[in-house]
């Protein structure tokens, strides 16, 4: 394993029972959460994991930390394969792995203080030796996140949004944590405080030299801060690429889709920017479509993709990583991405604190989290099916009628590993 790589899924699957109401009947199917993912996370990288609600994203996140267990497949932290670890053993490792939820509302005990919520994984983890210390430790926490130290003893219903998130970061930091899964951080968050916190986040990265996966259904938002992305559709990840070319020139269709909804700053281009609305729902990951997965919404589908189930493959030409399916890749590094101003009506200060991290992966509970999907229109839930006819897309303004397949199809369609 290469030393730059700190994460690393590997043909991962998480599939839930679903279980019947009706007496003695058990468990009559699985919901494939989480259906075939190989990723890596590179050590100091922010790799956003976007796609629609119920794709797949928390549990994936979830389960590279082991919050929930595989169904099948290997996840390795820092060369080491956690699917195989006992409990005894996974917990010092978990102090090296952090969640910072959606809601922190719902993360943080109502009924502790937020000292105590923040210095609650020193106990856990045994950092710190005696009251007077870890006292001193939550202040340290407190001023690091831009909280005052003073407010230790509040409840979280006391203090806003942002400064909620805020503690939830300082806990997240208590454990000393390397890898941090970010699971949609600022989707429950006031326009206003986002980039607030979009900006800490990249500072305690910076300081700390933090590795991210940062999930969110907002690809726009994602742009901002990762290095690269992967695109998930359905269980699974359909694109990885460096964040500027996968947003430049998307490879797979989906990805298209997504990146066409995302506003373009400079006007002109903005004008021209024909969005891709895809018409019917999601189908459900109980019973994923055969062959393509994305293939009853795909603008670019035809006659051999129910057929194929493509493999993700390396695109040798963009760096990108394009794909619909089963075995991720890599792709070039781009620049660092991050920036930030410092935020402001929070108390704070940012302390020097050298070699922190740390976070508990003790956390409770999942944060659910939703919100309604770049780039795609709900509509008609009609299967297109197949037919070139009835390509369940229509693109605004686009030059594709989806009657015929151009060129550019076939090319990705090829990189998809289906062939027509
Ligand atoms: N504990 C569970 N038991 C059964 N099904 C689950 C469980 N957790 C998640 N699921 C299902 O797995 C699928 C993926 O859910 P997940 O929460 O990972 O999606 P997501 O991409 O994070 O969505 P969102 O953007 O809404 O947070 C969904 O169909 C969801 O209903
Ligand atoms: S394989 Fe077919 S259905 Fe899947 S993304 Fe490519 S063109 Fe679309
Ligand atoms: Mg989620």
């Amino acid at each position: 394993m290469s030393d730059d790589i700190l994460v690393t899924a590997a043909g991962v699957e998480v599939h839930f029972p679903i279980r019947s109401t009706a007496p003695f009947r058990g468990v009559t199917g699985h919901v494939r959460a989480v259906d075939g993912v190989d990723l890596q996370v590179r050590r100091g990288e922010t790799l956003g994991l976007v796609g629609e609600s119920g794709c797949g994203k928390s549990t994936l996140g979830n389960a590279l930390l082991r919050l929930v267990e595989p169904t099948a497949g290997r996840i390795e932290f820092d060369g080491v394969d956690v699917t195989a670890l006992p409990a005894s053993q996974l917990r010092s490792l978990r102090r090296r792995m952090a969640m910072i939820f959606q809601d922190p509302f719902a993360s943080l005990d109502p009924r502790r203080t937020v000292g105590d919520s923040i210095g609650e994984p020193l106990l856990i983890h045994r950092l710190r030796r005696g009251r007077a210390a870890q006292a001193a430790r939550v202040g340290e926490l407190m001023e690091v996140v831009g909280l005052d130290p003073d407010l230790r003893g509040r409840y979280p219903h006391e203090f806003s949004g942002g400064q909620r998130q805020r503690v939830g970061i300082a806990r997240a930091l208590a454990g000393e944590p390397e890898f941090i899964v970010c699971d949609e951080p600022i989707a429950s968050l006031d326009v206003s405080v986002q980039a607030q916190v979009v900006n800490l986040l990249v500072r305690l990265q910076r300081e700390f030299g933090l590795t991210y996966l940062f999930v969110s259904h907002d690809l726009a938002a994602v742009r901002q801060i990762a290095d690269r992305i992967a695109v998930m559709y359905l269980g699974r990840v359909v694109e990885v690429g460096p964040a500027t070319s996968l947003v430049s020139t998307p490879e797979h269709p989906y990805t298209e889709a997504l990146v066409s909804a995302v506003p373009v700053p400079v006007p002109e281009r903005e004008r021209e920017r024909r969005r891709i609305v895809l018409h019917g729902d999601v189908p459900s990951p109980a019973d994923p479509p055969s062959g393509c997965r994305f293939r009853t919404r795909c603008p670019k589908v035809f006659e051999p993709c129910p057929h194929h189930d493509p493999v993700l493959q390396s695109v040798g030409a963009t760096g990108a990583t394009g794909a619909t399916g089963v075995n991720g890749a890599s792709a070039e590094e781009p620049g660092v991405s991050g920036a930030s101003a410092e935020e402001p009506g929070v108390s704070g200060a940012s302390a020097e604190e050298p070699g922190v991290s740390g976070a508990s992966a003790e956390e409770p509970g999942v944060s659910g989290a939703s919100a309604e999907e770049p780039g795609v229109s709900g509509a008609s839930a009609e299967e297109p099916g197949v037919s070139a006819e009835e390509p369940g897309v229509s693109a605004e303004g686009a030059a594709d009628d989806g009657q015929h397949l151009p060129a550019q199809h076939l090319a990705a369609c090829h990189l998809h590993g289906v062939t027509g």
